[in-house]
Parts: structure tokens; C-alpha cells; sequence
């Protein structure tokens, strides 16, 4: 398979071209990345030499270059977006332009070109807050951040493609992924570097919103799956399983560091903050995934890749970083 793989640079992304790229030896990828303050070549690093690995940089609301790029592709795998809930609320104006029209683009080009497949990546926060059970693809959509309502106007874009025009789209929406090369903004790697630090780790609010927790290389084999066993026009949920309250993650991040709960640091909570999600997996189930990796074993790993690469992580926290965190954290 020829593959186009949109936000390959980012955090999911790289772990997906690089799970392709060894799992599958006749693949070749295009990685089509913006490279935003999110998007890393360092994050590709290991791919230098790769003869069946291209790299562009280049944005997903450019029509011209999204097609000279997507000509010949049996398929694009969409994960550009900005992708952090706090910063939306800072604002919002590149998550509605990657998120809508970027997602537009990318439909047009599709649709232009016959290409075969367009996987589209979305997310759990779509349903907005669940206060019991578990939403099922066909809940309905309630997003409640910038983010998550740029998201849901994405899907809900794609979902008209493939009604009005038969644009083979198949849409993945998954809950809280961590793992190597997450950008340090997310709580996990955020509390992982502040706890390496001997930084306070700032919990919001109360510290009991939800989260359902799953190892990026799962979701990685998710999105394979759906890649190449997904129906055209479905939605796909995918789930950790691993529902916990983020202060019982905040105390396995400072038990696998060796630092003291004083590193606890309850501050204001994010404005809207979703108490709660929870995805139904029964259709990725069926179609024969299942996550492969225990919570406490990825997290165990996830804290030691930290450790192990802060030269990639500590220029990440340095500059630019500093003014967000100031702005984001000191009024808190
Ligand atoms: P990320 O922020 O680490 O990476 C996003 C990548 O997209 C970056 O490399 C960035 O440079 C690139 N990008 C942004 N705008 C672009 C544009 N206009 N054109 C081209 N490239 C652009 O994000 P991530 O955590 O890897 O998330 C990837 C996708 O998965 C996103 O669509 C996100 O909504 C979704 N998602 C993420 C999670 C999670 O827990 N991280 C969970 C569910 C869904
Ligand atoms: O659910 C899937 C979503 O998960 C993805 O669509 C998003 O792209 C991804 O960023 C993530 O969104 P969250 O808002 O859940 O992730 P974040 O890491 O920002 O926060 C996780 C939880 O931790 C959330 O309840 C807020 C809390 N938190 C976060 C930060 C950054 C804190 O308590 N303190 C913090 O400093």
C-alpha cells in the first residue's frame, strides 16, 4: 500500500508510520506535516534513510499541494489537527481551520482523485462528557471545548461526503492516548517531565475527571485495522478499557519517578471541563482488535522512554513552551 499520512510529524502520527512502516515491508508513505509547534522532525528521526518514507512539509488546507501530494496514494490517513484542549480555549482559529477546512480539503482531493480510502482520525470527546455507560458510534454528538466541536465538525463533514458524494471515508474515535514522543503539553508527559524536574504537577480542579487511557502502539494496531478491514461510512470507537480519575494517574506518575505526593499541585479547574469519557469498543472488538498492553506496564514504560530521551523532551519545555506554560498555568 502507498499511504499519505497527514500530521505524521505529530504524536500519534510518528508512531503510526513507524508501526507501518515495519509491519508492512512493501508500504511507502508520504508523511504530509505542517510542522507546527506540535509537529517534530525529531519525531521521524529514526526513519532517515528510509527509502520508502517521504517527508513534506506543507499544510492540509493547501488544495494545490494536498493534491500533487495525494496523486497515486491508495490511501490518506488524516491526523493533523491541533490537538490540545487548553490551548483551544486560548485560541481557537487554527483548530477550526486544520479541523474544517483542512478535513475539507482533504474530502475534495479524495473525491477528485478516486482515491480508495480516506481514514479520518477523530476522537472520543466528540460525545462530550458521558455520566454513565458508554457511548456507541451512533450517540450523539455533544462536544463541549473549541477543540472537540472543531473535531465533531470535521467528522460531521466527512459523514455528508459520504452520503451526498460516496466518498470512501472511515472515521476512527479514540479516548486519551500516551506514550513515547507526546508532545509535553498532555498531562501524562507534562506530569512525567514536572516529576523528573522536581516541578509541582498542576492538577485540575478536583482530580477526579475521567479519562480512559490507551497505549498510542494499540491504537496504532486499531487504525491499521480499520485502514484495512474498516467499512467504508463507519465510525469505529476505540478504548484503553482503563477508566481511572487523574489523580490516581498523578500517583502512579510520582511512584514510577520516586517523587512525593507534595508534588501535587490542586489549581483552578480547565473552564468546561469534560467530567467523563467512555467509549463502547464492541465494533473495533468484532472486527478483531483488542489492546495488547496493561495500563501499568505502558505507563511503566512510558515514564522510563522520558527518562531515557530527555534530549528530546527538554528543548520541547525550553522557549516558546515557557511563555505558553506562564500564561496557561501562573493565574491558576
Ligand atoms: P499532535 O498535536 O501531537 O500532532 C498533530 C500533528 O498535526 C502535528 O505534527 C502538526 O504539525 C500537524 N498539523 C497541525 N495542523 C496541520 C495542518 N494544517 N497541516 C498539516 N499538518 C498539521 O496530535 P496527536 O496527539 O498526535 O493527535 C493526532 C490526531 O489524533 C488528532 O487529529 C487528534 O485530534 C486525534 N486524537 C488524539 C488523541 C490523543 O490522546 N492525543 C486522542 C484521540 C484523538
Ligand atoms: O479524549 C481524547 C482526547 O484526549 C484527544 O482528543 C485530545 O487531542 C487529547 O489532548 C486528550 O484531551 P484531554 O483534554 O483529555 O487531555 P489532557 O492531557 O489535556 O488532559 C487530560 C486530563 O488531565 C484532563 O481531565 C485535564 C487534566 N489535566 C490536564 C493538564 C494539561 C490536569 O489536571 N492538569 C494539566 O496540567
Amino acid at each position: 500500500m502507498k499511504l499519505l499520512v497527514t500530521g505524521g510529524a505529530g504524536f500519534i502520527g510518528s508512531n503510526f508510520v513507524r508501526h507501518v512502516l515495519s509491519k508492512y515491508p512493501d508500504d511507502s508513505i508520504l508523511t504530509l506535516d505542517k510542522l507546527t509547534y506540535a509537529g517534530n522532525p525529531a519525531n521521524l528521526a529514526g526513519l532517515a534513510g528510509e527509502a520508502r518514507h517521504t517527508f513534506v512539509k506543507g499544510d492540509i488546507c493547501d488544495a494545490a499541494l494536498v493534491r500533487e501530494v495525494a496523486r497515486g496514494v491508495d490511501a490518506v490517513v488524516n491526523f493533523a489537527a491541533e490537538s490540545h484542549v487548553d490551548r483551544s480555549i486560548l485560541d481557537p482559529d487554527a483548530f477550526l481551520r486544520t479541523g474544517v477546512h483542512g478535513v475539507y480539503t482533504l474530502l475534495e482531493a479524495v473525491r477528485a482523485l478516486e482515491i480508495a480510502r480516506l481514514l479520518h482520525i477523530s476522537t472520543d470527546e466528540v460525545y462530550g462528557s458521558i455520566a454513565e455507560g458508554s457511548a456507541a458510534e451512533d450517540a450523539p454528538l455533544a462536544p463541549t471545548s473549541p477543540y472537540s466541536a472543531a473535531k465533531a465538525a470535521g467528522d460531521l463533514l466527512a459523514l455528508a461526503y459520504v452520503h451526498t458524494h460516496k466518498t470512501p471515508v472511515v472515521i476512527t474515535r479514540s479516548s486519551n492516548n500516551f506514550g513515547p514522543y507526546q508532545y509535553p503539553e498532555k498531562v501524562i508527559p507534562l506530569f512525567v517531565t514536572n516529576a523528573l524536574d522536581g516541578e509541582p504537577l498542576p492538577l485540575y480542579g478536583d482530580g477526579r475527571n475521567v479519562r480512559d487511557w490507551l497505549y498510542v502502539l494499540d491504537n496504532c494496531e486499531a487504525i491499521d485495522l480499520v485502514l484495512r478491514q474498516g467499512r467504508d461510512g463507519e465510525v469505529y470507537n476505540i478504548g484503553g478499557g482503563h477508566e481511572v480519575e487523574n489523580v490516581a494517574v498523578t500517583r502512579d506518575i510520582l511512584r514510577l519517578t520516586g517523587k512525593p505526593e507534595t508534588l501535587i499541585r490542586p489549581v483552578k479547574d480547565r473552564p468546561g471541563h469534560d467530567r467523563r469519557y467512555s467509549v463502547d469498543t464492541t465494533k473495533i472488538r468484532a472486527l478483531g482488535w483488542t489492546p495488547r498492553h496493561r495500563f501499568t506496564d505502558a505507563l511503566a514504560a512510558t515514564v522510563d522512554w522520558y527518562k531515557r530521551n530527555e534530549a528530546w523532551w527538554r528543548p520541547l519545555k525550553s522557549g516558546q513552551f515557557q511563555a505558553y506554560y506562564r500564561q496557561q498555568y501562573a493565574h491558576r
